[in-house]
């Protein structure tokens, strides 16, 4: 017998971009995202305005989804959302809509945690990579969470460090606001950098009890003084040496980040070494990454571009392995704001 196309319709709405994309099994027809420009005048995400956003994208970024990828909505299989983790009122939006049209259209809804798209985006079909093998070793760094995970299943995530305050992209995105950037300033760091010296200016890099935990707190506290002592010298020093404050924050943050992946492929005897989520767009950690390769003997998973930052095709890859597992959930499941990522 001939196996069935599946087509998924699948949503993400947990922070501050609306995205629809729709999958044909596990390759993508269409991934549209609607970036909220409003917040970056507030210099981080506004809740409210979020979700107010979302309500006026979520129609138009479906709609365009469907058209991009030719598919009609009555020929859709089942359709998946985001349940959490992320900001209740943006993830109420995406689930109120999934559940209505599913209701409407009468096929299966299927409710994703982010955390867990963003490391199994990895297994989005794209004939210029091949998945990980299990078990494999990924860096899940973003703007809410940074993780190493052993990833031993589609299902199974051994959380061997994480964060015990910001979160790596908030790291980014603090300092960026430190130098009068605007949000979110991680891909502008990473931008100056390009026209920086990594080496310019040294930050001392934080100890933890686990050493294979994060804590970033510090960093941007530390140059929230090193900032104010040079500007007292020197008023104009932020605008005269912006891309070797930019470098030299980010080649501290990536040396945080190599060294304990590093650690941690030693521990575990793991080779196969992925990258997920926004902050994996760094064009430095890519290619740090990237040069472990020859250093260490490791095989590395550095996702395209568009599936690094928020998006509805990672949701959509998850999406397909429960339907085809069939775990389909009912109408009546909650979005949650603090998923782990084993739930
Ligand atoms: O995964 P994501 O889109 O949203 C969350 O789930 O949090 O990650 C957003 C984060 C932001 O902090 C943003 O500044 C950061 O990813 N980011 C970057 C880069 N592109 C996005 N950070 C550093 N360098 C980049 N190129
Ligand atoms: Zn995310």
């Amino acid at each position: 017998m001939e196996k069935k196309t599946i087509h998924i319709l699948s949503i993400e709405s947990s922070c501050d971009d609306t995205s629809a994309a729709i999958l044909e099994n596990s390759k993508v027809l269409s991934n549209v995202v609607a970036n909220q420009n409003i917040h970056a005048a507030y210099g981080g995400v506004v809740p409210e305005l979020a979700s107010r956003a979302h309500q006026q994208n979520i129609v138009p970024v479906v709609d365009q989804a469907l058209k991009q990828a030719d598919i009609n909505k009555n020929d859709l299989d089942a359709i998946a959302f985001t349940q959490g983790p992320g900001l209740m009122g943006s993830l109420l939006v995406g689930t109120s809509f999934a559940k209505s049209l599913s209701i409407a259209l009468n096929i299966p809804l299927l409710a994703i945690n982010h955390m867990q798209a963003h490391v199994l985006a990895h297994f989005i079909d794209d004939k210029n990579q091949s998945p990980p093998p299990f078990p494999f070793l990924c860096l899940t760094i973003s703007g809410g969470h940074t993780q190493i995970l052993k990833v031993t299943s589609f299902k199974h995530f051994e959380i061997l460090g994480e964060t015990i305050d910001d979160a790596v992209g908030e790291a980014f995105d603090k300092t960026a606001k430190l130098l009068g950037l605007p949000y979110p300033g991680g891909p502008l760091i990473d931008k100056y950098a390009k026209d920086g010296d990594p080496r310019a200016f040294t930050f001392s890099k934080p100890k933890t009890k686990n050493p294979l935990d994060f804590s970033f707190s510090g960093l941007k506290t530390a140059v929230l003084y090193f900032l104010q002592k040079e500007q007292k010298l020197n008023p104009s020093f932020i605008k005269n040496r912006l891309n070797d404050i930019c470098a030299s924050v980010q080649f501290t943050i990536v040396n945080i980040l190599m060294e304990r992946i590093k650690l941690a492929s030693e521990l575990t005897g793991i080779k196969h070494i992925a990258i997920a989520g926004g902050v994996s767009a760094n064009s430095e950690i890519r290619s740090t990454l990237k040069s472990m390769e020859t250093s260490s003997g490791w095989t590395t998973y550095i996702p395209k571009f568009e599936y690094t930052t928020d998006n509805a095709a990672m949701i959509g890859i998850v999406g397909y392995f429960k339907y085809l597992n069939k775990e389909f959930d009912k109408d009546d499941i909650k979005a949650s704001s603090s998923l782990d990522i084993n739930q």
